[in-house]
């Protein structure tokens, strides 16, 4: 079974990829992807709906626990139900957490090239935005922070699909520490790592790092809900949880029932769908890649560890600083800019939909560098 093989026709739905452009454009950007959600998230949809009040929702308890033991059973880290709070999304989560902790004058760090809301997050609350390169080493981390500072980590990475190892993880954490910074860990793509990788979630490498980091996680990716609007942070530390949860300001309120009836079902009954959606995932990075290498002159691509993403480097295509709008001009393709996330000359290419999809996304783009 290939999950990718049932994908719907979008087109006429409420979907922000198949709405944005004229209709003869191929939408390959934002990060959802093009398939039907699992049978049992179907279901517990259907059964939700069954009652047909929809009042604001509580966070239910049996999803607090679901999601607890999920962490232990997945990432070994030892996750209690109180230490979860449900939130409407991971964006609105570490801006909530950018308020609560980062005083005037402060900066926001990050690995750059970076997911656009994590660029915008320092404009937001009038902080001082300090990327790095992603290539960065943990000595550059250590020097870009100051005592009160954040470090926004996204792992695994938007836009690269770089899933960093525990070393790593330690290494950054380790200047964090040193530098009196917090850790906001955005973990959205955490159950898509590929070719036997496992994901480590930098709150678990010991406690002295989780008192200073809050996680954020959702089905919303792996799952294909984002639509749901439902997220969760992980705040180990009660005190460190109750400031950030006070900084919820009148902008982020209450759960989405349905979101967390899917996240139920997703979370108890959606594994076998995971497990068969994540080498489909893979079969089509291994695909794209073997386009690029062969069909695809002056792009060049890192084979992502994670996620259902792909970072073109087009800087030697002919393109110009935005490949994405010359090639929505002429190969009728919908990518997501590089320089939206701070790197001129790149795109970002979603392949979470099925193989024929991805390929005519493929030739849209051959025609567009063919001399
Ligand atoms: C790294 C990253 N964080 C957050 C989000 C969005 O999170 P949410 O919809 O839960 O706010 C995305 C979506 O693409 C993402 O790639």
């Amino acid at each position: 079974m290939n999950p990718l093989d049932h994908s719907p026709d979008r087109r006429g739905t409420d979907s922000t990829k198949w709405s944005r452009y004229a209709p003869d454009v191929l939408p390959m950007w934002v990060a959802d992807m093009d398939v039907a959600v699992a049978l049992p998230i179907q279901d517990a949809l259907r059964q939700r709906l069954a009652h047909p009040v929809f009042g604001y929702a509580a966070p239910d308890p049996r999803l607090l626990d679901v999601i607890a033991a999920r962490m232990g059973a997945r990432y070994g880290w030892a996750v209690k139900p109180e230490d979860v709070v449900l939130l409407p999304g991971v964006v609105p989560g570490f801006n909530m957490a950018v308020r609560a902790l980062v005083p005037a004058g402060g900066a926001i760090v990050y690995h750059s090239p970076a997911y656009p809301p994590i660029r915008q997050v320092a404009r937001h609350w009038g902080l001082r935005d300090a990327p790095i390169p992603v290539t960065a080493d943990a000595a550059a981390l250590q020097a870009a922070l100051s005592p009160g500072d954040a470090f926004l980590l996204c792992n695994p990475h938007n836009p690269t699909g770089h899933a960093y190892t525990a070393k790593s993880l330690t290494a950054l954490a380790e200047s964090c520490l040193s530098a009196g910074a917090w850790i906001i860990a955005d973990e959205i793509h955490c159950d898509l790592l590929f070719d036997g990788r496992r994901h480590v979630p930098i709150a678990s490498l010991a406690p002295e790092i989780a008192r200073r980091t809050i996680t954020l996680m959702s089905p919303g990716k792996a799952f294909n809900i984002a639509g749901l609007k439902i997220g969760f942070a992980i705040i180990q530390d009660a005190e460190l949880r109750a400031r950030v949860l006070g900084c919820r300001l009148g902008m982020v309120d209450s759960v989405n029932g349905l979101g967390m009836a899917a996240t139920h079902a997703a979370f108890t009954a959606g594994g076998a769908w995971l497990d068969a959606l994540i080498p489909a995932l893979a079969a089509n990075r291994d695909h794209l890649l073997q386009a690029v290498a062969t069909r695809l002159p002056g792009v060049r691509m890192v084979a992502p560890e994670a996620t259902f993403l792909a970072w073109l480097d087009l800087r030697e295509a002919g393109l110009g600083p935005d490949p994405a709008g010359a090639l929505l001009e002429r190969g009728r393709i919908g990518l997501n800019p590089g320089p939206d996330f701070g790197a001129p000359g790149f795109a970002r290419l979603n392949f979470g939909c099925p193989l024929p999809t991805l390929d005519e996304g493929i030739a849209r783009i051959a025609a567009c560098l063919k001399v």
